[in-house]
Protein backbone atom coordinates (compact mmCIF):
# COMPACT_ATOMS: atom_id res chain seq x y z
CA UNK A 1 0.00 0.00 0.00
CA UNK A 2 1.69 3.18 -0.83
CA UNK A 3 1.67 6.07 1.66
CA UNK A 4 -1.01 8.13 -0.55
CA UNK A 5 -3.31 5.79 0.26
CA UNK A 6 -5.38 7.43 2.82
CA UNK A 7 -4.82 10.28 1.51
CA UNK A 8 -6.14 9.38 -1.92
CA UNK A 9 -9.55 8.31 -0.34
CA UNK A 10 -9.96 11.30 2.19
CA UNK A 11 -9.34 13.70 -0.84
CA UNK A 12 -12.16 11.94 -3.24
CA UNK A 13 -14.53 11.88 -0.20
CA UNK A 14 -14.52 15.57 0.34
CA UNK A 15 -14.01 16.69 -3.27
CA UNK A 16 -17.75 14.64 -3.95
CA UNK A 17 -16.02 11.72 -5.55
CA UNK A 18 -16.49 9.20 -2.99
CA UNK A 19 -19.77 7.59 -4.90
CA UNK A 20 -22.66 6.19 -3.22
CA UNK A 21 -20.20 3.95 -0.94
CA UNK A 22 -20.73 4.06 2.93
CA UNK A 23 -18.07 5.29 5.17
CA UNK A 24 -18.57 3.65 8.49
CA UNK A 25 -18.83 0.03 9.44
CA UNK A 26 -22.48 0.63 10.57
CA UNK A 27 -23.70 2.23 7.40
CA UNK A 28 -22.30 -0.85 4.92
CA UNK A 29 -24.16 -3.17 7.98
CA UNK A 30 -27.76 -0.86 7.03
CA UNK A 31 -26.79 -1.06 3.30
CA UNK A 32 -26.50 -5.37 3.35
CA UNK A 33 -29.75 -5.21 5.50
CA UNK A 34 -31.41 -3.48 2.85
CA UNK A 35 -30.04 -5.58 -0.29
CA UNK A 36 -31.25 -8.84 1.60
CA UNK A 37 -33.59 -10.90 2.09
CA UNK A 38 -34.33 -11.42 5.98
CA UNK A 39 -33.15 -15.14 5.70
CA UNK A 40 -29.91 -14.43 4.63
CA UNK A 41 -29.12 -11.32 6.11
CA UNK A 42 -29.77 -12.83 9.56
CA UNK A 43 -27.59 -16.12 8.64
CA UNK A 44 -24.46 -13.45 7.82
CA UNK A 45 -25.59 -11.09 10.92
CA UNK A 46 -26.60 -13.35 13.67
CA UNK A 47 -25.07 -14.87 16.69
CA UNK A 48 -25.38 -17.26 18.61
CA UNK A 49 -28.53 -17.36 21.77
CA UNK A 50 -28.42 -13.75 23.15
CA UNK A 51 -25.64 -12.34 21.13
CA UNK A 52 -23.48 -11.57 24.01
CA UNK A 53 -20.70 -13.08 23.17
CA UNK A 54 -20.92 -10.71 19.78
CA UNK A 55 -21.51 -7.70 21.59
CA UNK A 56 -18.44 -8.94 23.81
CA UNK A 57 -16.50 -9.02 21.22
CA UNK A 58 -17.29 -5.48 20.21
CA UNK A 59 -17.19 -3.98 23.61
CA UNK A 60 -13.59 -5.39 24.58
CA UNK A 61 -11.91 -3.17 21.63
CA UNK A 62 -12.45 0.36 23.70
CA UNK A 63 -11.08 -1.44 27.09
CA UNK A 64 -7.79 -1.12 25.28
CA UNK A 65 -7.00 2.47 24.45
CA UNK A 66 -3.69 3.33 21.62
CA UNK A 67 -0.53 5.27 22.85
CA UNK A 68 0.49 7.79 19.89
CA UNK A 69 3.53 8.78 19.18
CA UNK A 70 4.61 11.88 18.21
CA UNK A 71 6.92 13.32 15.23
CA UNK A 72 8.58 9.97 14.82
CA UNK A 73 8.88 11.09 11.21
CA UNK A 74 7.22 8.28 9.89
CA UNK A 75 6.46 9.56 6.39
CA UNK A 76 7.05 6.52 4.73
CA UNK A 77 4.57 3.25 6.24
CA UNK A 78 4.21 -0.30 5.80
CA UNK A 79 0.95 -2.15 6.06
CA UNK A 80 2.05 -5.38 5.84
CA UNK A 81 1.95 -8.70 8.10
CA UNK A 82 3.24 -12.23 7.52
CA UNK A 83 2.52 -15.10 9.03
CA UNK A 84 3.30 -19.11 7.93
CA UNK A 85 5.39 -17.52 4.96
CA UNK A 86 2.22 -15.89 3.96
CA UNK A 87 1.90 -12.62 3.29
CA UNK A 88 -0.53 -9.70 2.90
CA UNK A 89 -0.31 -5.75 1.65
CA UNK A 90 -2.55 -5.17 4.76
CA UNK A 91 -2.85 -6.49 8.11
CA UNK A 92 -5.56 -8.57 7.63
CA UNK A 93 -7.13 -11.32 5.27
CA UNK A 94 -10.66 -12.20 4.43
CA UNK A 95 -11.86 -15.15 7.00
CA UNK A 96 -13.50 -18.27 5.45
CA UNK A 97 -16.67 -17.25 5.46
CA UNK A 98 -19.21 -20.32 4.04
CA UNK A 99 -21.88 -19.78 1.48
CA UNK A 100 -21.63 -16.56 0.04
CA UNK A 101 -24.17 -17.19 -2.73
CA UNK A 102 -26.64 -16.10 0.16
CA UNK A 103 -25.11 -12.76 0.24
CA UNK A 104 -24.46 -12.27 -3.55
CA UNK A 105 -24.65 -15.01 -6.78
CA UNK A 106 -21.34 -14.92 -7.30
CA UNK A 107 -20.16 -15.56 -4.12
CA UNK A 108 -16.71 -16.53 -3.39
CA UNK A 109 -15.97 -16.16 -7.07
CA UNK A 110 -16.62 -12.15 -7.08
CA UNK A 111 -14.51 -12.38 -3.15
CA UNK A 112 -11.62 -14.16 -4.72
CA UNK A 113 -11.42 -11.67 -7.78
CA UNK A 114 -11.40 -8.71 -4.96
CA UNK A 115 -8.99 -10.67 -3.17
CA UNK A 116 -6.56 -10.74 -6.38
CA UNK A 117 -7.13 -6.98 -7.15
CA UNK A 118 -5.99 -6.38 -3.49
CA UNK A 119 -3.65 -8.88 -3.06
CA UNK A 120 -5.23 -9.97 0.03
CA UNK A 121 -4.85 -13.32 1.01
CA UNK A 122 -8.49 -15.36 1.03
CA UNK A 123 -9.34 -18.37 3.25
CA UNK A 124 -11.68 -20.23 2.05
CA UNK A 125 -14.48 -22.12 3.57
CA UNK A 126 -15.42 -25.64 3.08
CA UNK A 127 -19.16 -24.72 3.25
CA UNK A 128 -18.24 -22.28 -0.08
CA UNK A 129 -20.88 -21.56 -2.69
CA UNK A 130 -18.40 -22.40 -5.56
CA UNK A 131 -15.48 -25.33 -5.77
CA UNK A 132 -11.74 -25.07 -3.69
CA UNK A 133 -10.66 -25.39 -7.91
CA UNK A 134 -13.02 -22.77 -9.33
CA UNK A 135 -12.01 -20.25 -6.59
CA UNK A 136 -8.07 -21.24 -7.16
CA UNK A 137 -8.65 -20.37 -10.72
CA UNK A 138 -10.39 -17.17 -10.03
CA UNK A 139 -7.20 -17.04 -6.85
CA UNK A 140 -4.63 -16.58 -9.88
CA UNK A 141 -1.27 -15.93 -7.73
CA UNK A 142 -2.76 -15.21 -4.26
CA UNK A 143 -2.51 -16.34 -1.38
CA UNK A 144 -5.15 -18.53 -0.13
CA UNK A 145 -5.39 -21.46 2.54
CA UNK A 146 -8.32 -23.77 3.01
CA UNK A 147 -10.48 -23.80 5.92
CA UNK A 148 -11.10 -27.72 6.83
CA UNK A 149 -14.64 -28.69 8.30
CA UNK A 150 -13.36 -32.31 9.61
CA UNK A 151 -16.62 -33.98 8.48
CA UNK A 152 -17.86 -37.26 10.13
CA UNK A 153 -16.91 -38.89 7.18
CA UNK A 154 -12.88 -39.28 7.14
CA UNK A 155 -12.49 -40.11 3.49
CA UNK A 156 -14.64 -37.21 2.01
CA UNK A 157 -12.77 -34.95 4.28
CA UNK A 158 -9.17 -36.74 2.64
CA UNK A 159 -10.39 -36.05 -0.61
CA UNK A 160 -11.04 -32.35 0.23
CA UNK A 161 -7.54 -32.02 1.50
CA UNK A 162 -6.26 -33.64 -1.44
CA UNK A 163 -8.31 -31.12 -3.75
CA UNK A 164 -6.92 -28.03 -2.05
CA UNK A 165 -3.22 -29.19 -1.74
CA UNK A 166 -3.14 -29.79 -5.67
CA UNK A 167 -4.93 -26.30 -6.36
CA UNK A 168 -2.32 -24.24 -4.76
CA UNK A 169 -4.20 -23.16 -1.14
CA UNK A 170 -0.97 -23.06 1.59
CA UNK A 171 -2.21 -24.24 4.56
CA UNK A 172 -5.07 -26.30 6.07
CA UNK A 173 -6.98 -24.53 8.84
CA UNK A 174 -9.42 -26.95 10.60
CA UNK A 175 -11.98 -25.35 12.49
CA UNK A 176 -12.45 -26.48 16.22
CA UNK A 177 -15.01 -24.35 17.14
CA UNK A 178 -18.28 -25.79 15.06
CA UNK A 179 -18.36 -29.49 15.20
CA UNK A 180 -22.04 -28.72 14.88
CA UNK A 181 -23.57 -25.49 14.05
CA UNK A 182 -24.58 -22.68 17.32
CA UNK A 183 -27.70 -22.32 18.72
CA UNK A 184 -28.58 -19.55 16.55
CA UNK A 185 -32.48 -17.71 17.54
CA UNK A 186 -33.07 -15.66 14.79
CA UNK A 187 -31.92 -18.61 11.96
CA UNK A 188 -34.94 -20.90 13.85
CA UNK A 189 -37.45 -18.63 14.07
CA UNK A 190 -36.94 -17.76 10.37
CA UNK A 191 -36.51 -21.64 9.44
CA UNK A 192 -33.51 -20.76 7.68
CA UNK A 193 -30.43 -23.16 6.89
CA UNK A 194 -28.80 -22.68 3.49
CA UNK A 195 -27.33 -25.45 3.22
CA UNK A 196 -30.51 -27.62 3.47
CA UNK A 197 -31.58 -25.73 0.11
CA UNK A 198 -28.64 -26.86 -1.62
CA UNK A 199 -26.09 -23.31 -1.23
CA UNK A 200 -22.91 -24.03 0.18
CA UNK A 201 -22.23 -27.19 -0.69
CA UNK A 202 -20.21 -26.93 -3.84
CA UNK A 203 -17.21 -28.88 -2.50
CA UNK A 204 -19.08 -31.33 -2.00
CA UNK A 205 -21.55 -31.61 -4.43
CA UNK A 206 -17.90 -31.72 -6.95
CA UNK A 207 -15.94 -34.25 -4.75
CA UNK A 208 -15.96 -37.69 -6.20
CA UNK A 209 -15.84 -39.22 -2.98
CA UNK A 210 -19.20 -37.67 -1.71
CA UNK A 211 -20.74 -38.68 -5.18
CA UNK A 212 -19.75 -42.53 -5.00
CA UNK A 213 -21.43 -42.12 -1.57
CA UNK A 214 -25.05 -40.34 -2.22
CA UNK A 215 -24.95 -41.27 -6.12
CA UNK A 216 -27.19 -39.66 -8.51
CA UNK A 217 -29.18 -37.95 -5.85
CA UNK A 218 -25.95 -35.44 -5.31
CA UNK A 219 -27.40 -33.41 -8.40
CA UNK A 220 -30.63 -32.84 -6.39
CA UNK A 221 -30.43 -29.98 -4.04
CA UNK A 222 -32.35 -30.98 -1.65
CA UNK A 223 -30.95 -34.12 -1.22
CA UNK A 224 -27.42 -33.60 -1.37
CA UNK A 225 -28.02 -30.15 1.01
CA UNK A 226 -29.30 -33.24 3.57
CA UNK A 227 -26.28 -35.71 2.88
CA UNK A 228 -24.04 -32.44 3.41
CA UNK A 229 -25.76 -31.58 7.04
CA UNK A 230 -25.92 -34.97 8.18
CA UNK A 231 -22.02 -35.25 7.50
CA UNK A 232 -21.50 -32.25 9.39
CA UNK A 233 -21.66 -32.81 13.24
CA UNK A 234 -18.57 -34.42 14.43
CA UNK A 235 -18.48 -33.91 18.00
CA UNK A 236 -16.09 -37.19 18.32
CA UNK A 237 -13.11 -35.09 17.24
CA UNK A 238 -10.41 -34.81 19.48
CA UNK A 239 -6.89 -33.61 19.07
CA UNK A 240 -5.33 -37.21 18.72
CA UNK A 241 -7.32 -37.17 15.27
CA UNK A 242 -5.08 -34.50 14.17
CA UNK A 243 -1.57 -37.46 14.11
CA UNK A 244 -4.06 -38.66 10.84
CA UNK A 245 -4.30 -35.19 9.22
CA UNK A 246 -0.89 -34.84 9.99
CA UNK A 247 -0.37 -38.10 8.25
CA UNK A 248 -2.55 -37.41 4.86
CA UNK A 249 -1.24 -33.68 4.11
CA UNK A 250 2.47 -32.36 3.81
CA UNK A 251 0.71 -28.75 4.07
CA UNK A 252 0.62 -26.99 7.68
CA UNK A 253 -2.23 -27.37 9.84
CA UNK A 254 -4.28 -24.75 12.12
CA UNK A 255 -6.21 -24.88 14.51
CA UNK A 256 -9.11 -21.92 14.61
CA UNK A 257 -11.08 -21.26 17.38
CA UNK A 258 -8.81 -21.14 20.10
CA UNK A 259 -10.00 -19.06 22.93
CA UNK A 260 -7.90 -20.61 26.11
CA UNK A 261 -3.89 -20.73 26.61
CA UNK A 262 -4.70 -24.54 27.24
CA UNK A 263 -6.41 -24.95 23.94
CA UNK A 264 -3.60 -23.24 22.02
CA UNK A 265 -1.13 -25.47 23.56
CA UNK A 266 -2.78 -28.60 22.88
CA UNK A 267 -3.15 -27.27 19.47
CA UNK A 268 0.70 -26.95 19.70
CA UNK A 269 1.06 -30.43 20.96
CA UNK A 270 -0.75 -32.21 18.24
CA UNK A 271 1.35 -30.60 15.44
CA UNK A 272 -0.77 -27.30 14.22
CA UNK A 273 1.79 -24.87 12.91
CA UNK A 274 -0.13 -21.76 14.13
CA UNK A 275 -3.39 -21.02 15.95
CA UNK A 276 -6.49 -18.63 15.11
CA UNK A 277 -7.79 -16.94 18.24
CA UNK A 278 -11.30 -16.73 17.52
CA UNK A 279 -14.70 -17.24 18.54
CA UNK A 280 -16.26 -17.39 15.12
CA UNK A 281 -17.60 -14.27 15.29
CA UNK A 282 -19.72 -14.84 18.13
CA UNK A 283 -22.06 -17.74 16.44
CA UNK A 284 -20.90 -20.74 18.14
CA UNK A 285 -21.22 -20.03 22.06
CA UNK A 286 -23.41 -17.29 24.10
CA UNK A 287 -21.55 -15.73 26.39
CA UNK A 288 -17.97 -16.90 25.87
CA UNK A 289 -15.02 -14.70 26.45
CA UNK A 290 -14.62 -11.77 24.01
CA UNK A 291 -12.09 -13.05 21.28
CA UNK A 292 -9.63 -10.14 22.29
CA UNK A 293 -9.55 -11.11 25.75
CA UNK A 294 -8.62 -14.42 24.82
CA UNK A 295 -5.81 -13.01 22.60
CA UNK A 296 -4.15 -11.29 25.67
CA UNK A 297 -4.39 -15.00 27.27
CA UNK A 298 -2.97 -16.76 24.65
CA UNK A 299 -0.39 -14.49 23.49
CA UNK A 300 0.83 -14.07 27.29
CA UNK A 301 1.29 -17.54 27.79
CA UNK A 302 3.18 -18.64 24.07
CA UNK A 303 5.06 -15.81 23.14
CA UNK A 304 6.43 -17.34 19.91
CA UNK A 305 3.28 -18.52 18.50
CA UNK A 306 2.24 -17.78 15.27
CA UNK A 307 -1.32 -16.42 15.99
CA UNK A 308 -3.97 -14.90 14.10
CA UNK A 309 -6.51 -13.38 15.20
CA UNK A 310 -10.56 -12.46 14.50
CA UNK A 311 -13.80 -11.70 15.91
CA UNK A 312 -15.22 -8.11 16.06
CA UNK A 313 -12.95 -6.22 14.06
CA UNK A 314 -14.77 -3.48 12.33
CA UNK A 315 -12.16 -0.21 12.07
CA UNK A 316 -8.53 0.36 11.82
CA UNK A 317 -7.93 1.46 15.52
CA UNK A 318 -9.50 -2.40 16.39
CA UNK A 319 -6.89 -3.64 14.20
CA UNK A 320 -4.27 -1.98 15.28
CA UNK A 321 -4.69 -2.95 19.09
CA UNK A 322 -5.16 -6.70 18.15
CA UNK A 323 -1.38 -6.24 16.31
CA UNK A 324 -0.06 -4.19 19.54
CA UNK A 325 -1.30 -7.32 21.66
CA UNK A 326 0.22 -10.07 19.53
CA UNK A 327 -2.16 -10.80 16.41
CA UNK A 328 0.91 -11.79 13.77
CA UNK A 329 -2.21 -11.32 11.35
CA UNK A 330 -5.81 -10.56 11.55
CA UNK A 331 -9.21 -11.77 9.41
CA UNK A 332 -12.34 -9.69 8.45
CA UNK A 333 -15.29 -12.26 7.94
CA UNK A 334 -18.74 -9.90 8.54
CA UNK A 335 -17.53 -6.58 7.32
CA UNK A 336 -16.27 -7.94 3.40
CA UNK A 337 -19.96 -9.98 3.55
CA UNK A 338 -21.65 -6.57 3.90
CA UNK A 339 -19.46 -5.22 0.73
CA UNK A 340 -20.56 -8.65 -1.27
CA UNK A 341 -24.30 -7.99 -0.35
CA UNK A 342 -23.83 -4.23 -1.58
CA UNK A 343 -21.50 -4.48 -4.24
CA UNK A 344 -20.67 -7.66 -5.19
CA UNK A 345 -16.76 -7.37 -6.16
CA UNK A 346 -16.16 -3.91 -6.42
CA UNK A 347 -18.18 -3.99 -2.72
CA UNK A 348 -15.51 -5.79 -1.04
CA UNK A 349 -13.23 -4.08 -3.34
CA UNK A 350 -14.56 -1.52 -1.41
CA UNK A 351 -14.41 -2.94 1.66
CA UNK A 352 -11.06 -3.56 1.59
CA UNK A 353 -9.88 -0.38 0.70
CA UNK A 354 -11.84 2.10 2.94
CA UNK A 355 -9.91 -0.29 5.48
CA UNK A 356 -6.65 0.29 4.39
CA UNK A 357 -7.69 3.90 4.08
CA UNK A 358 -8.02 4.25 7.62
CA UNK A 359 -5.40 1.74 8.93
CA UNK A 360 -3.01 4.36 7.01
CA UNK A 361 -4.45 7.17 8.78
CA UNK A 362 -4.56 5.78 11.90
CA UNK A 363 -1.33 4.41 11.97
CA UNK A 364 0.42 7.12 11.05
CA UNK A 365 -0.99 9.05 13.48
CA UNK A 366 -0.07 6.79 16.04
CA UNK A 367 3.60 7.66 15.16
CA UNK A 368 4.58 4.26 13.94
CA UNK A 369 6.55 3.17 10.74
CA UNK A 370 4.90 -0.05 10.58
CA UNK A 371 2.15 -2.43 11.97
CA UNK A 372 4.86 -4.99 12.50
CA UNK A 373 6.08 -2.40 15.10
CA UNK A 374 3.27 -2.57 16.99
CA UNK A 375 3.77 -4.23 20.91
CA UNK A 376 2.09 -3.96 24.06
CA UNK A 377 4.42 -0.65 24.79
CA UNK A 378 1.45 0.82 21.99
CA UNK A 379 -1.79 0.17 24.10
CA UNK A 380 -2.76 0.10 27.82
CA UNK A 381 -5.63 -0.85 29.34
CA UNK A 382 -8.44 1.92 29.97
CA UNK A 383 -8.97 3.62 32.86
C1 LIG B 1 -18.46 -17.51 9.31
N1 LIG B 1 -17.31 -18.05 9.88
C2 LIG B 1 -16.84 -19.25 9.42
N2 LIG B 1 -15.69 -19.77 9.92
C3 LIG B 1 -15.20 -20.94 9.45
O1 LIG B 1 -14.17 -21.38 9.92
N3 LIG B 1 -15.86 -21.60 8.44
C4 LIG B 1 -17.01 -21.14 7.90
O2 LIG B 1 -17.56 -21.75 6.99
C5 LIG B 1 -17.54 -19.95 8.41
N4 LIG B 1 -18.72 -19.47 7.94
C6 LIG B 1 -19.18 -18.25 8.35
C7 LIG B 1 -20.33 -17.73 7.78
C8 LIG B 1 -20.76 -16.46 8.11
C9 LIG B 1 -21.99 -15.90 7.45
C10 LIG B 1 -20.02 -15.69 9.05
C11 LIG B 1 -20.42 -14.28 9.40
C12 LIG B 1 -18.89 -16.22 9.64
C13 LIG B 1 -16.56 -17.31 10.92
C14 LIG B 1 -15.50 -16.41 10.29
O3 LIG B 1 -14.44 -17.14 9.74
C15 LIG B 1 -14.88 -15.49 11.35
O4 LIG B 1 -14.40 -16.23 12.43
C16 LIG B 1 -15.85 -14.42 11.86
O5 LIG B 1 -16.70 -13.95 10.85
C17 LIG B 1 -15.06 -13.27 12.46
O6 LIG B 1 -15.87 -12.36 13.08
P1 LIG B 1 -16.42 -11.01 12.38
O7 LIG B 1 -15.28 -10.37 11.61
O8 LIG B 1 -17.52 -11.44 11.48
O9 LIG B 1 -16.86 -10.21 13.54
C1 LIG C 1 -21.31 -20.51 10.19
C2 LIG C 1 -20.65 -21.78 9.78
C3 LIG C 1 -20.88 -22.18 8.37
O1 LIG C 1 -20.78 -19.84 11.07
O2 LIG C 1 -19.31 -21.72 10.04
O3 LIG C 1 -22.40 -20.21 9.70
Amino acid sequence: MTEEYGTQLMLEAYTGQGGEWPWSPEEWERRAQAALPAGPWWYIQGAAGSGSTMRANADAFPRWRLRPRVLTGNSERDLSLEVLGMRSPLPFALAPVGVQSIAHPDGELAVARAARSSGVPMLLSTYSSHSIEEVASELGDTPRWFQLYWLSNREITESLVRRAEATGYEAIVVTVDTLRLGWREADLANGYLPFLQGEGIANLTTDPVFRALVGDAADDRAVAGFHAVSTFTNLALTWSDFAWLRSITRLPILAKGVLTAEAARQAVDAGCAAVIVSNHGGRQVDGAVAALDALVEVREALPELPLIFDSGLRRAADVLKARALGADLTLIGRPYMYGLAVGGQAGVERVIRVLAADLDVTLSLIGAHSVRELDRTWVERAP
